[in-house]
């Protein structure tokens, strides 16, 4: 988590790196700092909270020089404080860390038997201890930080400047990213590329225990035993402008209207005109790597990703949080569709329950971010197994996407809002188009039926505007909520993933208790915790278990449970049940998902917006976790 940006070059570094640290605010909020040249020196100022703080502080202040780094903190070692902010500084020695040292104890009592001087409660100082014990031996903070990464056990990305080479930033990662933007004399190192996208397009990605230096208008890669390496240069067709409002109130709510858009661009590549069927496009199988995937020929990449659907007998799906979730219902999906097991794992869990790994198993995982250190590190132990994996990534060249045998792209655009909307649905059409293709690949479903899945999901785009035209009805609606004391979201069958991410909406934005359940697991205990302070939030489109999902509402009704119900078109039954109901449009079952979600995102938007919540940036969370 935290977001680092790092510049040289002729720019006023103030401007750029609080600019780049904007950009980055969603990766922690806690506290933010720079360290910029000014007068052969290197002047740093710190704010508790958010970035604004420190803006207001830099207000007053002006820099001469042209070098500088950034950090926006969230927090691991160390509260929330302007003694614990980043940069932290030893000597001329200034340094910023995303990430945790993990043998920082032992690191601690070494250099407390040393004499130092220890002024913050965080493990990063102890890095930045480090660096300037060693540049006084080593002359050099290059060949410091070769001798300081030796040392270093966790997860980190770490850029460090030293006043005695004022020409000259520092850069070294492992796990968490570090992106390096390549301008006009002048070059940027970032934790994620939308802090330098308004400057360039060119990047290159530091390896985990890759040391860069930048220096004068040029870089250089070491390895970590000093060997310089050669680094491919990424360009990207992403906009600086995509990461700006646009007029709405809130990222998240400008996000959650791009759903349409978003839904379309996942979907554009992989269906074929001619046909109205599915051909998942250069999705990269054969090993070409992730920065040549566009230089592959399509149609033999076609056969290969085929191949590899057709011989694999089970499928695991990997991710955190609302990816998880999008993952559950892919789950849905593809048995259905393809008939193959497939079981969903969190990511925290399958890295360490030493999980059966069999050999012809694809391992597919979901990540908006590409930088989640579970998901991550379970790409990495299913590759250790020698299976083949496949990542559905937003972010295109991530870390995730890096590691994966085989790449799609959510291709949302960047996604700003903490809360992640757009790149659900995007995941769940990509899902809807594996499912297909798998079912195709395998004999399961017949050209006529892979037409009708496709069919049903070019509709999406224009059923979703249509429910979004009723936001004022999800306002509405979301005011009656402020009057129940806990909430049980509910579904069945792929609606049930629904109700667990709808829950989630509620909890990470308007911070009440909100409990996701399959409908049909009420009578085994949260029955009892209804009464008339409790609402229900039942997903009940008009599918083939409708019945049933209606008769554990009755039950919920007759013990005075408060009802809320999503269901399609205008439903008298549900009506009649219900306190309020909320029609989406008639959808193909695999369809549904991505039309019910809408209602529930933008009740949790209204609610917490309304009780005051900072919705883009919800209290205690990021939104790229890359520690663990
Ligand atoms: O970047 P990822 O998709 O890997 O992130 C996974 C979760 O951290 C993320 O979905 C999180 O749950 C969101 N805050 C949910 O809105």
């Amino acid at each position: 988590m935290c977001g680092i940006v790092g510049y040289l070059g002729p720019l006023n570094p103030k401007d750029v790196i609080v600019g780049g640290l904007k950009k980055l605010e969603y990766r922690g909020y806690d506290s933010a700092g720079v360290a910029i040249l000014d007068g052969g020196l290197v002047k740093r100022v710190r704010a508790e909270g958010k970035l604004r703080n420190l803006e207001a502080k830099l207000a007053h202040e002006s820099f001469d020089g042209h070098l500088g780094i950034g950090h926006t903190r969230w927090a691991t070692h160390g509260v929330p404080s302007e003694r614990n902010a980043h940069p932290h500084q030893v000597g001329g020695v200034s340094l910023v860390h995303n990430g945790i040292i993990e043998n920082y104890l032992e690191i601690k009592e070494a250099l407390l038997k040393r004499g130092a001087n220890i002024t913050s409660d965080t493990d990063s100082e102890l890095v930045a201890h480090l660096v300037a014990e060693q540049v006084k031996i080593q002359k050099d903070l290059l060949k410091a930080v070769q001798v300081v990464l030796k040392e270093l056990r966790g997860a980190f990305s770490i850029l460090v400047i030293w006043d005695q080479q004022p020409d000259r930033l520092v850069a070294f990662k492992d796990g968490p990213p570090l992106v390096i933007g390549l301008g006009e004399k002048q070059t940027f190192v970032v934790s994620d590329v939308q802090a330098a996208l308004n400057y360039t397009k060119k990047f290159m990605y530091l390896e985990d225990r890759e040391i860069a230096l930048v220096q004068g208008t040029g870089v250089q890669v070491f390895s970590s035993a000093g060997a310089p390496l050669q680094k491919p240069v990424v360009e990207l067709n992403w906009n600086a402008d995509q990461v700006e409002k646009k007029g709405y109130s809130h990222y998240m709510l400008k996000e959650i209207y791009e759903q349409p858009h978003a839904v379309s661009s996942a979907m554009a590549p992989h269906i074929d005109a001619t046909n109205q069927t599915v051909r998942l496009s250069k999705v990269g199988f054969g090993g070409a790597g992730v920065t040549h995937l566009e230089s592959l020929d399509a149609a033999k990449d076609w056969e290969q990703t085929q191949k590899i659907f057709a011989s694999v007998n089970r499928v695991t799906i990997v991710a955190c949080g609302t990816s998880y979730y999008a993952g559950l219902v892919g789950k849905y999906l593809i048995e259905a569709l393809a008939k193959i097991p497939v079981e969903v794992d969190v990511a925290s869990e399958f890295r360490y329950r030493k999980p059966v790994l069999l050999k012809d198993t694809l391992v597919i995982t979901v990540s908006q971010s590409g930088e989640t250190a579970d998901t991550l590190a379970a790409i990495r132990l299913a590759k250790e197994n020698g299976l083949q994996t496949l990542s559905i990534c937003n972010v295109r060249n991530s870390s995730i996407d890096r590691e994966a045998h085989g790449h799609l792209y959510m291709n949302s655009g960047p996604e700003v809002g903490v809360a992640s909307t757009k790149a659900f649905v995007s995941t769940l059409a990509i899902f809807n188009l594996v499912a297909t293709a798998f079912g195709q690949a395998r004999g399961q479903l017949s050209l006529g039926q892979a037409r009708e899945q496709v069919q049903a999901l070019l509709a999406v785009p224009s059923q979703m505007e249509v429910v979004l035209a009723y936001d004022k009805y999800f306002a509405d609606a979301a005011e009656d909520f402020k009057s129940f004391k806990g909430f049980l979201y509910m579904g069945r069958g792929v609606s049930y993933p629904i109700a667990l991410e709808g829950a989630l909406k509620l909890k990470e934005l308007a911070y009440l208790h909100a409990e996701g359940y399959a409908a049909g697991e009420m009578k085994h205990g949260p029955l009892a915790l209804i009464d008339e302070r409790m609402a229900i939030v039942m997903v009940a489109p008009s599918d083939d278990l409708f019945e049933k999902t209606v008769s554990n509402l009755e039950e919920a009704k007759a013990r005075g449970g408060k009802i809320i119900s999503i269901g399609t078109g205008e439903n008298e039954r549900l009506k009649s049940i219900s306190e309020r109901y909320l029609g989406i449009p008639k959808a193909h079952w695999s369809t549904n998902p991505l039309l019910e979600v809408v209602p529930l995102q933008l009740m949790a938007f209204h609610l917490a917006d309304s009780l005051g919540h900072d919705v883009d940036q919800p209290r205690n969370l990021a939104k790229s976790v890359t520690v663990e």
